[in-house]
């Protein structure tokens, strides 16, 4: 299979390469680029970090986990292309020598990525910005002096990439490939959709073993996926990167679906917003928000930058964990799955989807296209409990829904992940809650219904009494913030 993208500058053309190869494997193992580093190769330490422009701007990403195909299109950015093209050093790199930002130097490559992306974009929140970056040596405060202190230099002129644009990218009797993201899709041109990895011919749709298809159109999408449904389908592959680097699993026949500008949309309506599967999390974070705070600060705390611009909505779902955090807000607030298959379409409330723990409501060859979350009048409020602030699954991820009618809850909808085998309602502090008075003692009800509801499982990220007990405190917490006593974890911030 071929794509082309543009590396620190220059266009590149990659023909001989397996679908599943990771953009770090071919960087260091091909390219022989190893300032990009290889630490924990699951997304977690950010010591890959390279900067990847399409026609939603640009944005970090950890290498280890991003396929070739998935920046077909895109220009990509190394380390090595963060000084100027004549040695002289950006503005971020400068930093880090003045404010002794790096030690061992094992993690500044990624780190000097992340900063010089947020320095490109103007972003000055350098604690979220480097939250996916580990370093074990130096201490993240002259890291962070150093971010600051380059944040009000000028952006070199060599850190503005154009995606590949058709021209650069024109095979013979081929359209080249678009700029990909953000509602730009990129696909094969007139390649053929399906080729055979490493013998490169054109099979079509469904031949060859272990092919591999990056989609533009829907449509035709849809139809292939209900007659491949072995298919591997990848979305941001933040979960499905590590099927590969860490379970060494053989994917078979493949999609990649963030060319398809069909499921990257989000649109707002009078009610609410219908937002396309392959929404990722760092688009949602905005939208979500304006109109909840709370739901915006857990997608604060979701991953890392890198992993939230690759993380999408429909991956979240559809991998059916039950320590996803999306779903939980998303029940909640009441939204409704839209699955597809060929041409047949079928929606259900989102609960309905979780079935049993591993098994979700989807057919063979059906796949998650959109997510529709009503703007539901109420008060609102999302916990993520994780071990640490940033970059960490949840424990217990809670969101509970209220509306109130003057002293009397009028109607409530409790959702909880990490409780149960599945992201579930909660259905006995939904009813000890509706109808009843707003005061301490319904709370002191809801909380012993949560046994009713939930037998949660004892695992290394808490036992199960801790578990009943962190729900019963975010419900006490949501109580306690309506009644305006200070109850936020960032109280004990300076
Ligand atoms: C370092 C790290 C930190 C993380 N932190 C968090 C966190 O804080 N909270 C959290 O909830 N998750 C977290 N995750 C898990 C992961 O980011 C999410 O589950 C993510 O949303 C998956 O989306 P994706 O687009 O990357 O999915 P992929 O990895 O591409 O796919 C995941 C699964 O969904 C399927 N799939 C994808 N799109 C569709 C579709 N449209 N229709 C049908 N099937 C589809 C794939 O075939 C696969 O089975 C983390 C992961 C990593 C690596
Ligand atoms: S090597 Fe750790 S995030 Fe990629
Ligand atoms: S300088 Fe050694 S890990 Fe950061």
């Amino acid at each position: 299979m071929e794509i082309t993208f543009r590396l620190n500058g220059e266009v590149v053309r990659v023909a001989d390469q397996p679908p599943t190869r990771t953009l770090l494997d071919w960087l260091r193992e091909v390219r022989g680029l190893t300032g990009t580093k290889e630490g924990c190769n699951e997304g977690d330490c950010g010591a890959c970090t390279v900067m990847v422009t399409d026609g939603g701007g640009a944005r970090t990403l950890n290498a280890c986990i991003l396929f070739l195909p998935q920046v077909d299109g895109c220009a990509v950015r190394t380390v090595e292309g963060i000084a100027g093209p004549d040695g002289s050093l950006h503005p971020v790199q400068q930093a880090m020598i003045d404010h002794h930002g790096s030690q061992c130097g094992f993690c500044t490559p990624g780190f000097v990525v992340s900063m010089a992306c947020a320095h490109l974009n103007g972003e000055t929140d350098h604690d979220d910005r480097l939250a996916g970056n580990l370093c074990r040596c130096t201490g993240y405060a002259p890291i962070v002096r150093a971010a600051e202190a380059a944040a009000a230099g000028p952006v070199p002129d060599w850190m503005r990439d154009a995606p590949v644009a058709a021209e650069d990218d024109a095979p013979a009797g081929g359209t080249g490939p678009d700029p990909v993201g953000a509602g730009v899709g990129a696909d094969w041109g007139n390649r053929a959709p399906l080729a055979a990895t490493g013998a490169g011919d054109a099979g079509g749709p469904g031949a060859g073993a272990d092919g591999a298809w990056r989609p533009r159109d829907l449509d035709a999408f849809a139809d292939w996926y209900a007659a491949h449904p072995d298919a591997t389908l990848i979305a941001g592959a933040t979960d499905v990167g590590l099927w590969v680097t860490k379970g060494l699993r053989d994917l078979g026949d493949v999609a990649f679906l963030n060319g398809i500008a069909a499921l990257q949309g989000i649109e707002e309506r009078e009610d609410g917003w219908r937002i396309g599967a392959g929404v990722t999390l760092s688009r949602l974070w905005p939208v979500m928000a304006r109109q909840w705070p709370s739901f915006g600060e857990m997608i604060r705390r979701y991953g890392s930058v890198q992993v939230r611009n690759a993380a999408t909505l429909g991956g979240n779902i559809a991998n059916g964990s039950p320590i996803g955090d999306s779903p939980p807000p998303l029940i909640a607030l009441g939204a409704t799955l839209h699955l597809r298959r060929g041409a047949e379409r079928r929606e259900m409330p989102l609960e309905a989807f979780f079935l049993n723990y591993g098994k979700q409501d989807r057919r063979p060859g059906e796949f998650v296209e959109a997510v529709t979350v009503p703007k539901r009048p109420g008060i609102f409020r999302v916990y993520k409990l994780s071990k640490r602030f940033d970059q960490d699954i949840s424990a217990v991820c809670g969101a509970v829904w209220m509306r109130l009618d003057g002293d009397r809850i009028a109607e409530a909808r409790v959702a909880f992940g990490g409780m149960a085998g599945t992201p579930r309602r909660a259905a006995a502090v939904e009813a000890a809650l509706t109808g009843a008075a707003w005061e301490q003692a319904t709370v002191d009800r809801a909380r012993a219904a949560l046994a009713e509801d939930f037998t949660p499982l004892t695992d290394m990220r808490a036992s199960a009494g801790y578990r009943l007990s962190a729900a019963g405190g975010m419900l006490q917490r949501f109580f306690d913030e309506k009644s305006g006593a200070p109850a936020g974890v960032l109280e004990v911030r300076p």
